[in-house]
């Protein structure tokens, strides 16, 4: 089972995803916990260059196939042999993170991003997406208080970040079976909780 996590910035999604895999483990599940862009010796590499401060010269073309050619790694060397060995597998940002911030929030054409995407991934999609949600405002407060945290790409316009919420938001009802919208400005062990019912019911399914 391919389960990713998605959000703004500051959603908090990342802090959560230790304790949802403790409790996958607890019930007895294999769980691979990783995250974009990384994921693999490679793939941190890439994430180097995307995140460093210095890169100020990237061009967004660039910027995107930096994004996919981690994914494309992290697909074939980590979740693809993982999903195949029964295990779960629960990735902080995947796909979605690019149709989100390089499609809705810089404004690049979709249907190039998805077959691109398509060619990164083979095609593999997420089982469960869990939109981890928060209004923009108040998820850059909460990273801009944790400054180790503020990288290149953090440093976009509201309005960018506020175009990547509605997309995600858009995302989310092209395909309904496969997100789930869950509300960040709850306390934390409430969305916890509703993380954890969220896979439980799709475990179930399976
Ligand atoms: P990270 O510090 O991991 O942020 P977060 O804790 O919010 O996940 O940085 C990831 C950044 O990269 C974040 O700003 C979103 C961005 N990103 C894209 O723009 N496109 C992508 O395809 C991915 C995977 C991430």
């Amino acid at each position: 089972m391919f389960i990713t996590l998605e959000g703004p910035e500051g959603s908090g999604k990342s802090s959560q995803l230790p304790a949802l895999a403790d409790f996958l483990r607890d019930e007895g599940y294999q769980v691979i916990v990783t995250r974009e862009p990384g994921g693999t010796a490679v793939g941190d590499q890439i994430r180097e260059v995307l995140m460093n401060l210095k890169n100020v010269s990237i061009i967004p073309r660039t910027e995107i196939l930096l994004f996919l050619a981690a994914r494309a790694q992290h697909v074939e060397e980590l979740i693809r042999p993982s999903l195949a060995a029964g295990k779960i597998v629960l990735c902080d940002r995947y796909g979605d993170s690019t149709l989100a911030y390089q499609g809705y929030g810089h404004k690049k054409d979709l249907p190039t991003l998805r077959s691109l995407l398509a060619y990164a991934t083979g095609g593999l999609k997420p089982d469960l997406t869990l939109l981890i949600d928060v209004p923009v405002k108040e998820g850059l407060v909460r990273k801009r208080d944790n400054a180790s945290e503020w990288n290149r790409l953090d440093a976009y316009d509201l309005a960018f970040h506020e175009r990547v919420r509605l997309g995600y938001f858009a995302l989310a009802e092209e395909e309904p079976n496969r997100w789930l919208v869950i509300d960040a400005r709850k306390d934390k062990e409430e969305v916890q909780q509703a993380m954890r019912k969220a896979v439980k019911q799709r475990l179930e399914q399976t």
